[in-house]
């Protein structure tokens, strides 16, 4: 289902006591906003943001999870402990995943189908590097993700789903794609998943290098749902007017 989100992807910062604060400060700057407002926090924050959200509009989701249950895993957390965690929201496939962790759209494929199991929202990054767009393949790259990244799921379960375009090369480094080329691939990515479901009805977010100057344009662009906010979401007066810049 097609909606505005903005959400804050806190990355591995933030301690938990000062998750906390944050939010506590974030909560009357957005408090009257109809965009869905949401932080994707570190595990160890997730209590803290948890208690400090209760009753508010801010979501909490968490950045990552493991495809199992439970087992033989060490280090990971599972979606039944997100579950217990009041953890409705999940980013799966962030390319800092991808690069760092080695994930592959075939992990990122079954985290996504047991997440929709464990009625958990996945939030699905896709993007293509700078050498895959200079060599013009940003489409079959993110066609690729997509394709993968979703096998075996119904148009149902996209109602579940958020896709995040975030090219690798605007990410964390200030260089924010143009309104043009984000609503270019954004279109893009709406048009593949309408072949290949038969419904064009999902939220798209753009990410990489939004801040409170270029929230406005970026959001106003027809295929794109609001954004996935890194560096920018640290801050609760500069999230906040990223939020109501939507
Ligand atoms: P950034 O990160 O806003 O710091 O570029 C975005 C993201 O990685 O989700």
């Amino acid at each position: 289902m097609r909606k505005k989100i903005v959400s804050g992807n806190w990355k591995m910062n933030m301690l938990p006591q000062d998750t906390t604060e944050m939010i506590n400060k974030l909560i009357p700057l957005v408090k009257d906003t109809k965009t869905e407002v949401m932080l994707c926090v570190p595990y160890i924050d997730i209590n803290n943001a948890v208690l400090a959200a209760e009753g508010t509009n801010i979501k909490i989701g968490a950045q990552n999870m493991f495809y199992e249950d439970s087992g033989a895993y060490t280090g990971e957390i599972s979606p039944k402990m997100l579950k217990s965690a009041k953890i409705d929201n999940v980013i799966l496939g962030h390319s800092e995943r991808r690069k760092y962790f080695h994930e592959t759209d075939e992990d990122i494929n079954k985290k996504v189908k047991k997440a929709l199991e464990t009625e958990i929202n996945p939030i699905v990054c896709v993007g293509e590097t700078l050498e895959e767009r200079e060599n013009g393949k940003a489409k079959d790259v993110v066609k690729s993700q997509v394709t993968k990244d979703l096998e075996g799921l119904s148009a149902k379960n996209l109602d579940n789903v958020t896709i995040a375009y975030e090219p690798v090369w605007a990410i964390g480094t200030g260089k924010t794609a143009s309104k043009e080329d984000a609503e270019e691939i954004c279109k893009f990515i709406r048009e593949t998943i309408n072949e290949e479901f038969g419904t064009d009805d999902i939220t798209i977010l753009y990410g990489g290098s939004v801040k409170d100057t270029n929230a406005k344009e970026i959001f106003s662009m027809p295929n794109i749902d609001g954004g996935l906010i890194g560096g920018a979401s640290l801050d609760a007066e500069k999230f906040s007017k990223i939020v109501k810049a939507d």
